[in-house]
């Protein structure tokens, strides 16, 4: 099973300040074409949230549009900049988001059972698992504790030492973690917003974060707020399931037009003057 993640795709209506400025419409156009050339093909593509940038169903028709030509199936949940209702009604053909109430569910279509989490605050920028959501959780994964699990969310958990971003905050994290802790089938939390690759240990399991299909968060870990934005190179997650080992193993995958620049393409060298005889990568 090879499960791909994406995020924070920020759609707009175009000519706003995101679609001028990042491309994020023509960003993802590329991320999709990017997940469609993919072999093996992933079995499933999660976007955890930030879908479109304000929330307006324009924005969400749009975001449709490009995605409609995805050949895997895709699994959405809200992050700070979705609007629940208005995700909803977009994304209600797909079946699996529920009717009323937070948009979380499982997914249990393949060996990794997937369960997708709502941490969204309408009107805040940060995130929070309450009382409800963690109970809903904790039912989840009781159901099939033999099972292996990803969990994804928008919100990291943890925090990540980008202090402009950790101050937007995440209520829940301590409980969160010892309820993971307390199911170890639990292989990875994955998650979004901080638009850039990040991974950690969390509750005794993996947590990671995927970055943007389009504009990054600049790593800058000094302790004054200090946030820049800049074009690094988009990616994706993608989590490869060993099923003869049962590991999750995480890769991330580099969005680009170009080809990579192969030296080796496996069988022979493509440069001009190859490495010398011995030489291990
Ligand atoms: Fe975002
Ligand atoms: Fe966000």
């Amino acid at each position: 099973m090879l499960i791909a993640q994406i995020s924070d795709t920020h759609v707009q209506l175009p000519g706003g300040l995101l679609d001028r400025n990042y491309d994020t419409a023509g960003n993802l156009e590329r991320a999709v074409r990017h997940l469609n050339a993919f072999t093996p093909q992933p079995d499933a593509v999660l976007l955890t949230g930030d879908a479109v940038d304000a929330g307006l169903p324009a924005e969400y028709g749009r975001l449709r549009e490009i995605l409609s030509v995805l050949k895997a199936p895709l699994f959405v949940i809200p992050g700070n900049h979705d609007e629940r209702e208005a995700m909803r009604r977009a994304f209600s053909d797909g079946r699996y988001l529920p009717g009323e109430g937070f948009l979380q569910y499982t997914i249990e279509d393949w060996p990794v059972r997937l369960i997708g989490l709502d941490t969204l605050i309408p009107g805040e920028h940060g995130g929070r698992l309450c009382d409800a959501r963690r109970q809903w959780l904790a039912a989840q994964l009781d159901q099939a504790r033999d099972r292996p699990t990803v969990i994804f969310m928008h919100h990291p958990p943890f925090r990540t030492g980008l202090t402009v971003m950790d101050a937007m905050g995440f209520e829940g994290a301590e409980a969160l973690a010892s309820l993971v802790r307390s199911q170890p089938q639990v292989h990875q939390v994955v998650s979004g917003h901080i638009h850039r690759p990040i991974v950690t240990r969390f509750g005794g399991t993996v947590a990671s974060v995927c970055p943007s299909t389009a504009q990054q968060a600049a790593l800058d870990l000094r302790p004054d707020p200090h946030l820049a934005v800049v074009m690094e190179p988009p990616a994706a997650t993608l989590l490869w399931w060993d099923s003869t080992t049962g590991s999750l193993v995480h890769h991330l995958s580099v969005i680009g037009e170009r080809p990579a620049h192969v030296l080796y393409d496996g069988s022979q060298w493509v440069m001009d003057n190859p490495l010398p005889p011995g030489f291990h990568a």
